[in-house]
């Protein structure tokens, strides 16, 4: 397994716990009171990440953790929901800082699904991104979700995988 490196974080990042910088509107979102948002990868393991992920669910090469911590390895911006000192969801993110950004992943424990967690962690993406235009990949059960959240179905996206 590669060398944790330094937590990945934004020059301008804070701790988006409401309690420090965060935008006042980003305080209300969420039924846990003790809900925190952290930028970076500290306190992630790769067991950490499969589980959530395995749990949410949310299909990504989860039999292979070294292969998913060098997913968050090489992510411009990696975002984690704390709930005392249990994971409870993240979101990956891979952006120029300028124009575009991409959602990779978006995950969230089960239990605290509906809870405002999701949607915490998207709004600190989007403070985070700002000014760039976010994309992301929907499941027939998270479309009507972005939709929900504001995101707009685009037509014109095309993908090929790189072989
Ligand atoms: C999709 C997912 C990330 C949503 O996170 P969440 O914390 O449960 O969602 P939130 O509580 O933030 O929901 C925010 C709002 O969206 C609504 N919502 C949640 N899931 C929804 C869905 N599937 N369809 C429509 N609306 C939905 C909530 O009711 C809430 O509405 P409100 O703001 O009016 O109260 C979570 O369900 C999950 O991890 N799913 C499995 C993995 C997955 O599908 N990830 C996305 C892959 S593209």
């Amino acid at each position: 397994m590669k060398q944790q490196k330094s937590a990945k974080t934004n020059p301008k990042s804070n701790n988006l716990n409401p309690k420090s910088a965060m935008a006042p509107e980003m305080t209300q979102q969420t039924d846990i009171d003790d809900l925190v948002i952290r930028e970076g990868i500290d306190g992630l393991t790769p067991a950490r990440i499969v589980t959530l992920y395995r749990r949410a669910p949310l299909l990504r090469p989860v039999s292979d953790p070294e292969r998913v911590w060098s997913m968050f390895e090489s992510a411009s911006l990696v975002l984690t929901a704390w709930q005392g000192g249990r994971l409870v969801g993240i979101a990956r993110v891979l952006t120029d800082g300028v124009l575009f950004s991409y959602l990779c992943d978006l995950a969230v424990e089960p239990d605290v699904q509906r809870l405002g967690v999701g949607k915490r962690l998207i709004n600190a993406v989007l403070e985070r991104c700002k000014g760039t235009e976010l994309a992301l990949r929907d499941s027939d059960i998270s479309a009507g979700y972005y939709a929900h959240l504001g995101f707009k179905r685009v037509e014109n996206a095309w993908v090929r995988r790189a072989t």
